[in-house]
């Protein structure tokens, strides 16, 4: 696993929309796994601000999200299809045919998510993961006690996920008990995970899931056992990491992080400089990244 700290949020969605960019333009049929939430917007905001300034291209991609909730069909205004319409795929060049969420109000939810599973082996797997991370350490809605090797299947939510997501909805006790989500094993299989966190409210919850042992309790613990997952995080979410400084070390100075460093350090043709935060302090490094 890499940890990549950003001074801010601001900074820290700017680097994992930057992340998906290249992998898009290095691959424009990028099979891509999708991720909703608040943290998300902001990353959408910016990629949409990069179709319509850059002209990043969606037009053959394939995207599959982690989840829905459970008896929202994708015309309604809290369902996961929705929020992906407007926060992204309406703003973008995506074919919506290429665009695929498990369908909450599946008459058979059971062959739904069998389904699901099949669509992403016929596309030929994902090959970049965006996550976020829930109050309850979930991915997805891998809530409390999912198994680490699950599949697509239908989870009820926790007592915290409510909490978390009630809000959103209008009146909160309109909210579903239960989603189908892709399951941790279905994330793992992903050739590349990028997680976004940010917030001081997540600093505890991420701490946890990416410097305590793995515990099905957590599932983004499972990340850990990802040959190719990177978590970006602002300093406030990044605030209980014991290894911070290590962190910070790498990417100021890893090889392969070169490149985004040079993005970031460019001035930006308006001409305002952004500049990454230099550390002065310099720590030894222990071992290679991930
Ligand atoms: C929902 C999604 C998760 C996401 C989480 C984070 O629960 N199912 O995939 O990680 O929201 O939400 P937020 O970014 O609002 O903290």
């Amino acid at each position: 696993m890499e940890v990549v700290i950003r001074p801010n949020a601001e900074a820290a969605t700017d680097l994992v929309a930057r992340v998906l960019a290249r992998e898009l333009r290095d691959n424009p049929r990028l099979v891509i796994g999708l991720a909703t939430g608040r943290t998300m917007e902001s990353v959408y905001a910016r990629l949409v601000q990069m179709h319509r300034e850059e002209g990043l291209d969606f037009s053959a991609c394939h995207t599959f999200n982690l989840d829905e909730y459970v008896g929202l069909p994708g015309s309604h205004r809290n369902s996961y299809r929705h929020y992906m319409n407007h926060n992204l795929f309406l703003n973008v060049n995506v074919d919506l045919r290429n665009t695929h969420l498990p369908d909450g109000a599946a008459a058979d939810i059971e062959a739904e998510c069998e389904h699901y599973e099949k669509v992403i082996t016929r596309c030929g797997g994902i090959d970049l993961q965006l996550l976020g991370i829930g109050l309850a350490g979930h991915l997805g809605f891998n809530e409390p006690v999912s198994s680490l090797r699950s599949r697509t299947r239908v989870k009820v939510l926790s007592p915290v996920t409510r909490i978390q997501n009630e809000p959103l909805f209008a009146p909160p006790d309109e909210m579903p008990r239960r989603a189908i989500t892709m399951g941790v094993g279905t994330i793992l299989d992903a050739r590349r995970c990028l997680l976004l966190a940010t917030g001081e409210d997540k600093a505890e919850i991420v701490a946890r899931a990416i410097e305590g042992p793995v515990t099905s309790m957590i599932s983004a613990t499972a990340l850990q056992f990802h040959p190719h997952c990177a978590v970006v995080l602002d300093e406030a979410a990044a605030s209980r990491l014991q290894e911070a400084d290590y962190y910070r070390w790498i990417f100021e100075n890893e090889p392969q992080w070169q490149s985004y460093r040079n993005e970031i350090d460019a001035p930006s043709l308006d001409g305002h400089h952004v500049k990454s935060v230099r550390r002065k302090k310099e720590i030894t490094p222990i071992l290679d990244g991930a």
